[in-house]
């Protein structure tokens, strides 16, 4: 018998949910903002590039040449600049462990992705949210206003903002990351490419700002796990020193090579997911007690006159997986992933009939 005296996780940790999204069966996937068609290996990796892929040796440096010569030069920064992990929760955690932790504090401005606040939580320090609420405006004084009351060693902007689609400032950013030198400014641009925003060429100005990327959203390759991180010089070097050297396996980094070169199918994806979304925005707003939010992102958030928990499994029922909104701070919304086409059509179709208000 397995006694009831076990190990227990540290308080802060214990009691919460698994964050995944529900298994979906057959359901047609709208709720992790993922690239909605296959991405299989075999399109990029050649049996010819298997063969030069050593299992036998560490990753060391040299697995990684290619994609960082390559990203470097996409970016406009020095190869050195960037830290590679498994995915943004591999990088941002360790981001969290370096200079967060025990006595300090991560500021986020909510409704944000609570991934963030989790890491910020296991790596065992504190968390302050300032909430925005919607519609989700981050102005410079509230942000300004927000860390001096905070005191937070790391401030973290999420833009465009999942889940709200909004975009933050530069200036707002900027001007939080030269008054407070000292502080940690995290920018999690996972959709920036989206929205054709980046900060990266504010970085050579700001020594203290890190910019967060990731392969899982228009590299169309969630499943890769590959995140990216691109620091000022003064900042990566001792980065780079305290991390571990050997994270990121030598698979990743020739899939993600391969992936990187492609930057054609980058475009063409962004362009549609723009063009999708404009529809699907459109198509929602003709769904009467629907309100959805403008999004520069690949998901739009919506508020509903009806119960949203009742109306997600109604979606579901359809065949459909969306996100129920109320534990991010969103009472009262649903959000939608931009999915192909074909998916998009059927969700409008399948909101048309379930949300609209039926007559008195
Ligand atoms: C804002 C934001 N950052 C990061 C991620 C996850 O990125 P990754 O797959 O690289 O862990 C997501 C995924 O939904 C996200 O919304």
């Amino acid at each position: 018998m397995v006694s009831s005296r076990i190990p227990q996780l540290r308080e802060e940790l214990r009691g919460r949910g698994s964050f995944g999204a529900r298994a979906a069966g057959d359901a047609i996937r709208l709720a992790a903002n993922e690239w909605p068609e296959p991405t299989p290996m075999g399109r990029y990796v050649t049996a010819e590039d298997m063969e030069r892929v050593l299992l036998n040796r560490y990753p060391g440096p040299g697995p990684a040449t290619e994609l960082r010569t390559i990203l470097a030069q996409r970016y406009g920064v020095a190869p050195d600049q960037l830290v590679f992990g498994n995915g943004s929760g591999d990088t941002l955690l360790g981001l969290f462990l370096l200079f967060g932790g025990h006595g300090r504090t991560t500021l986020v401005f909510t409704p944000t992705f609570p991934i963030h606040m989790r890491l910020a939580t296991i790596a065992g320090g504190a968390v302050a949210r300032e909430n925005v609420g919607l519609p989700y405006e981050v102005t410079t004084e509230r942000a300004l206003a927000a860390v001096q009351r905070t005191g937070a060693h790391i401030v973290l902007f999420c833009t465009p903002n999942n889940p709200t689609g909004t975009v933050i400032d530069d200036d707002v950013i900027l001007t939080v990351a030269e008054r407070y030198p000292e502080t940690l400014v995290l920018v999690d641009e996972a959709y920036g490419e989206i929205a054709g925003r980046t900060l990266l060429p504010a970085l050579p100005d700001h020594p203290n700002l890190v910019l967060s990327k990731t392969f899982s959203k228009v590299y169309a390759a969630a499943g890769l796990r590959m995140g990216v991180l691109v620091f000022h010089p003064a900042l990566a070097e001792p980065v780079r020193a305290a991390q571990l050297p050997t994270s990121v396996s030598v698979v990743t980094y020739a899939v993600a090579t391969r992936l990187a070169r492609d930057e054609e199918s980058v475009r063409a994806r962004i362009a549609e997911i723009r063009s999708e979304r404009e529809r699907v925005f459109a198509g929602l707003r003709e769904v009467g007690g629907v309100a959805p939010f403008p999004s520069e992102a690949n998901f739009i958030l919506f508020r509903i006159s009806g119960d949203p928990v009742a109306a997600y499994e109604r979606f579901l029922d359809e065949g459909i997986l969306l996100r129920e909104m109320s534990a991010w701070g969103c009472p009262g919304c649903l959000r939608v992933s931009i999915g192909t086409p074909e998916e998009n059509d059927r969700f409008l179709a399948v909101a048309a009939r379930i949300l609209a208000p039926t007559p008195a």
